[in-house]
């Protein structure tokens, strides 16, 4: 029995024999088996040896104590068996806490996560950059062009001058009178670049833009669409083997490595002679199918041998300097390389249209 329980005159802290110990001990031991967490261990500390607590008045008490040295050793044995005891509820606390935590906390990795949509180049930007890329690579510059055009340069610089009845095939949006309007052609630039150029220097240039004609839009149609244009002048004989070479790479890198071209005898004013450009169907490898309509070929882009007259307007001696053009549809290509029947999905914004093209390998 504690002394201090026995009776009020008993409630002394100088004793600390065996009875002492043992009886602590247990009443220790008893209490901490009902501790069942953080708070309760921590009040349970405080009870025996916070500032009041029982254990630090039994320290107190060694000052009355007759024999000080055992009454030392015996607190120690208590305070030793406090301590054993809370280490090992502060652990087993700790970690059931810890577990319940996890468990709360738990993820199910079998659930499906969230989809995060995958942003894609926009087709249409891919094909004008695979052009880009490759015309680079052969020493062209990338221009760019005003859509908002003159007449000089979208016509009559290119040998299309007033009244001619070609200008009549381009249904022109004019903007001002006769004098402005949106390009309806990317080869306006041929003549800006050559004039930039002052006819000194050799040029190689392509150069993609948006162009504008009067067309009822459906799924072949746009008032709005994109051209690649391309020039090459320079005082070496250039000639229309160098343009069909040139083609003939750009088709290949567009279509696959199996494609071969061809030229077909054609007209434009600024081209002479002028050709259409056809390459192999890379569908059926030119053995004719619904995307060729049976032919087994494609057309793809209008070109030919820079016209003397243009060279001349735009300030090259045409006696000393030669060059190919060429111009192309950019939605065309995309069209057939991507199997697109609708000439509208590149500008209709619609997000399951780009998106079911952003996987698609190159051919
Ligand atoms: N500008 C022509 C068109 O829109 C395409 C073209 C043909 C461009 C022949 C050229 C060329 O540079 O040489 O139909």
């Amino acid at each position: 029995m504690r002394p201090y329980i026995i009776g009020i005159f008993l409630f002394r802290r100088d004793i600390m024999d065996e009875k002492v110990v043992l009886s602590l001990c247990e009443e220790i031991k008893a209490k901490f088996e009902g501790v069942d967490t953080l708070n309760k261990l921590n009040d349970l500390k405080q009870e025996y040896m916070g500032k009041k607590g029982i254990i630090t008045e039994y320290q107190n008490g060694i000052k009355d104590a007759e024999d000080k040295k055992t009454y030392g050793m015996n607190l120690n044995k208590v305070r030793n068996a406090f301590d054993e005891l809370y280490n090992a509820k502060l652990e087993e606390l700790e970690t059931l806490e810890l577990n319940k935590k996890l468990e709360s906390e738990k993820i199910d990795i079998t659930l499906p996560g969230t989809e995060i949509p995958m942003g894609a180049p926009n087709i249409l930007e891919r094909v004008i950059e695979e052009v880009e890329d490759l015309f680079m690579s052969m020493g062209y510059d990338v221009y760019d062009g005003p859509e908002v055009e003159d007449d000089k340069y979208n016509f009559e610089l290119l040998n299309i001058p007033k009244g001619h009845p070609a200008r009549d095939a381009q249904d022109t949006f004019y903007i001002e009178g006769n004098e402005k309007l949106l390009r309806s052609q990317t080869s306006a630039v041929q003549a800006r670049v050559m004039l930039e150029h002052k006819g000194e220097e050799p040029i190689r240039m392509i150069c993609p833009g948006r162009t504008y004609r009067r067309d009822e839009d459906d799924a072949t149609h746009s008032h709005n669409f994109t051209q690649i244009e391309g020039l090459l002048v320079e005082k070496k004989d250039i000639s229309l083997s160098d343009l069909k070479g040139t083609f003939d790479v750009l088709a290949k890198k567009l279509f696959g490595e199996n494609c071969v071209t061809r030229f077909r005898p054609s007209y434009y004013q600024f081209t002479e002679p002028s050709v259409e450009t056809d390459v192999s169907c890379f569908a059926c490898n030119g053995k004719g199918c619904s995307l060729c309509k049976n032919t087994g070929w494609l057309t793809i882009s209008g070109a030919g041998m820079v016209h003397p007259n243009v060279l001349r307007m735009c300030g090259y001696d045409p006696e000393v300097w030669r060059g190919f053009a060429f111009g192309f549809g950019a939605e065309r290509c995309a069209m057939l390389k991507y199997g697109i029947n609708d000439i509208r999905t590149f500008y209709n914004a619609d997000l399951r249209e780009v998106g079911s093209f952003d996987r698609k390998e190159d051919i």
